[in-house]
């Protein structure tokens, strides 16, 4: 594997910025921060220190603050969390409420602002799922699903266990959520695989442009063919329990063709087995539907909540039919639905009601994807293809003339942009990708874009000095 690329350290002198929307006046990295980092960098994993050398002091709307006057545009929501704005006020005031009670934990000892949350996010849901589980993390959603789908199935025949996942797929980092992610380097770890979790290649080409997953008869054909391959391994199709997929993969605002997907809704269908959207990444008006997966026209079984379900604090859920849900008996968790989060997360959705976020995402699409098609145009050598739908983009960047990820590109610019002002997401698999908060204005959205798009032509011109 490639030597990854550091970030900068040492404080350097940049070009001062200040326009509305951002604000660059000390040298980068901060000299003043370097005791932090130094701090993060003793204290923490190494991992803890991939992203940006920005020390986060507050953060409002749409943008990022240090301590030193620095203010950045965001395109990274604090990776996907903050739909409706940074620090966004109605959410500060109802956890100031609970805080001053003070109520900040109830176990799952009954609590007013939970039944409340549950009961408003069972409304926004689809029409046939009446119940909801309160966790934490994205992962423990997706690792609960594969528990329920593999309850449901052992109702019906005891070796009904099977799992149906993605290669290239991400569902979490804990041993069940990992083992279900495509990422066969992530894990060497884990040893004694699952045997019953089968993966298939993701059905999308990264390189090509996305007019691939509009053509439903050729989806269908390849999950026909796909579903031979499994069958073929010696896998008794009977067996299968369920299958998990995202609305998007994430490392690339990757969609899965619509026809595939709509294909494997059948055959759960035929089998009695379940459908699973992690919607962690893609839930809560990110992709300009509610939920990612209704780009699909399927229905699924079970949806995973996480990130922006609450806004700002770890609160995740698992939303599902009562037959599905009460299948299990022993749904609970320490900090799952803590009062706190539930009253982050209530705010948060009815905010996002109140204000149209998910409408506003699918109107903001446009300008993203014409910014990212005009990137496309001045680097047809180096952008392959552009992946997206309302405020999850990527641009795949590749070394000219190959099918090979440029991943050190990539860091360098949005390193080079993040000395412009933008605060952007570090994949590290060689993509540029993007998720501002949905509320961001057009104005910063397209200076964001433009920062990018300049930051990319000074990089490509001096990688080819
Ligand atoms: C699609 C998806 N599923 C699951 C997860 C795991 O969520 P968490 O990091 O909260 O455990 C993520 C996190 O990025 C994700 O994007």
């Amino acid at each position: 594997m490639a030597e990854e690329y550091l970030f900068n350290r040492i404080p350097k002198e940049v070009e001062k910025v200040e326009t509305k929307n951002r604000r660059i006046c000390t040298k980068l990295p901060v000299p003043e921060s370097l005791p932090i980092l130094e701090r993060s960098i003793k204290y923490e994993p190494w991992s803890m220190n991939h992203q940006l050398l920005a020390v986060w002091d507050r953060a409002v709307d749409y943008q990022i603050f240090d301590k030193w006057g620095n203010i950045w545009i965001d395109f990274s929501s604090g990776i996907f969390v903050t739909n409706s704005g940074h620090g966004n006020s109605g959410m500060v005031e109802s956890i100031r409420e609970m805080i001053d009670k003070p109520m900040l934990n109830s176990y799952y000892y009954p609590s007013e602002i939970r039944s409340l949350l549950a009961e408003q996010l069972v409304r926004m849901a689809p029409p046939d799922m009446d119940k909801v589980f309160f966790l934490t993390t994205g992962s423990e959603t997706t690792e609960c699903a594969l528990k329920l789908c593999r309850m449901h199935g052992i109702k019906q025949r005891k070796d009904k266990l099977g799992m149906i996942s993605f290669g290239g797929a991400f569902h979490g980092k804990t041993m069940g959520a990992q083992t279900m992610a495509g990422k066969p380097q992530a894990q060497a770890w884990i040893g004694n695989l699952d045997p019953c979790i089968y993966h298939i290649d993701c059905p999308t080409d990264a390189f090509e442009d996305m007019s691939q997953i509009y053509d439903e008869e050729k989806g269908q054909q390849l999950f026909e063919r796909d579903i031979k391959i499994l069958e073929s391994q010696g896998v008794d199709l009977d067996t299968i329990a369920g299958a998990i997929f995202e609305p998007y993969q994430g490392w690339a605002a990757l969609f899965y063709p619509i026809g595939y997907i709509k294909a494997l809704r059948a055959f759960l269908t035929r089998k009695n087995a379940l459908l699973v959207s992690d919607e962690v990444q893609a839930g809560f008006g990110r992709t300009g539907k509610l939920f990612g997966y209704e780009y699909y026209g399927v229905d699924v079984d079970i949806i995973c909540c996480g990130k922006a379900v609450s806004g700002a604090l770890p609160l995740s859920a698992v939303l599902s039919r009562k037959e599905i849900i009460d299948v299990d008996g022993s749904l609970n968790s320490t900090h799952g639905g803590s009062p706190i989060p539930c009253a982050s997360a209530l705010a948060n959705l009815k905010y996002m009601e109140k204000h149209h976020l998910v409408e506003e995402a699918k109107r903001k699409e446009t300008i993203i994807r014409d910014k990212f098609m005009q990137m496309k145009e001045l680097f047809p050598d180096r952008i392959c293809a552009v992946h997206g739908m309302g405020m999850a983009f990527a641009a795949v960047v590749v070394k000219p003339k190959t099918r090979e990820l440029d991943v050190e590109l990539v860091d360098r610019i949005i390193e080079r942009a993040y000395e412009k002002g933008l605060m952007s997401i570090r994949t590290m698999t060689g993509t540029i990708k993007i998720g501002p908060p949905l509320t961001i204005p057009d104005d910063a959205l397209i200076e964001g874009m433009d920062i990018l798009i300049e930051a990319m032509k000074e990089i490509v011109r001096e990688v080819k000095c």
